[in-house]
């Protein structure tokens, strides 16, 4: 979630069998990087810091900038060949962050477009996630059918694999919905709802966003799909 990593930010990411680090510049741009400093190996993501648009590494302070080349080297001037990172095809829309894979290193055949309005007429998104035994396939499908509100339309639309966005109207409730679903590896996947509603001049709507979220997200994927899916955590 964007509103989860401030300016000057640094957090560790575990996705798709690969330890990650994202950070956000002080010009506010997010970016993904592999995480193992291609020096002696430090972990960016544990004790590195955000030095301008770059990240600095903890050990020796090599710095890599957004597209994962190393920029500086405090006790060099010369910088290796080999050092850069790879770095992942970022977008941030919609409140999210998101990483663009693909095995041979291409770039998206699709956009995520900007849906939602930005402003004070909305809540700050209320998130869950939870990780369960499946694959992105399986979890895409199953996104596409999840029944968050009782009663509630839902109207989704599904972007690539793995991210399906929402809008829903139950009474004089409206929300924007968006579920990502992100391989953790081979056999688990992490899912993600993130909720925002309209806010109301009536508190008790506005405190509603909380009750929206299934509490068992199981049972709502069940109502789905027919189907259980295993939550491991
Ligand atoms: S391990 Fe990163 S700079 Fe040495």
């Amino acid at each position: 979630m964007s509103q989860e990593l401030a300016k000057k930010a640094v957090k560790s990411l575990r996705f798709l069998g690969r330890d990650l680090v994202v950070f956000r510049g002080e010009d506010g741009s997010a970016t993904i990087l592999d995480a193992y400093c291609p020096h002696l190996g430090a972990h960016l993501g544990v004790g590195g810091k955000v030095i301008g648009n770059t990240i600095q590494c903890p050990f020796h302070g090599w710095r890599y900038d957004s597209k994962g080349e190393c920029v500086s080297i405090p006790y060099c001037k010369k910088i290796p060949p080999r050092a850069h990172l790879q770095a992942w095809n970022v977008c941030e829309v919609n409140g999210h962050i998101f990483a663009y894979f693909d095995e041979n290193g291409g770039d998206p055949s699709f956009d995520i477009p900007q849906l939602f309005e930005n402003g004070a007429h909305w809540t700050n998104f209320v998130t869950r996630s939870w990780t369960i035994n499946t694959t992105i396939e399986e979890a895409s499908k199953s996104a596409m059918n999840i029944q968050l509100l009782e009663g509630a339309s839902v109207d989704r639309t599904m972007h690539g694999v793995g991210v399906v966005h929402g809008a829903s109207e139950s009474g004089r409730i409206k929300s924007r919905i968006v579920m990502s679903m992100t391989p953790i590896d081979a056999k688990t996947v992490d899912l993600q709802i993130a909720v925002s509603t309209r806010k109301s001049w009536n508190p008790l709507i506005n405190a509603s966003v909380k009750r929206m979220m299934p509490s068992d997200v199981s049972k709502a994927f069940s109502l789905g799909t027919r189907r259980h899916l295993n939550v491991v955590a």
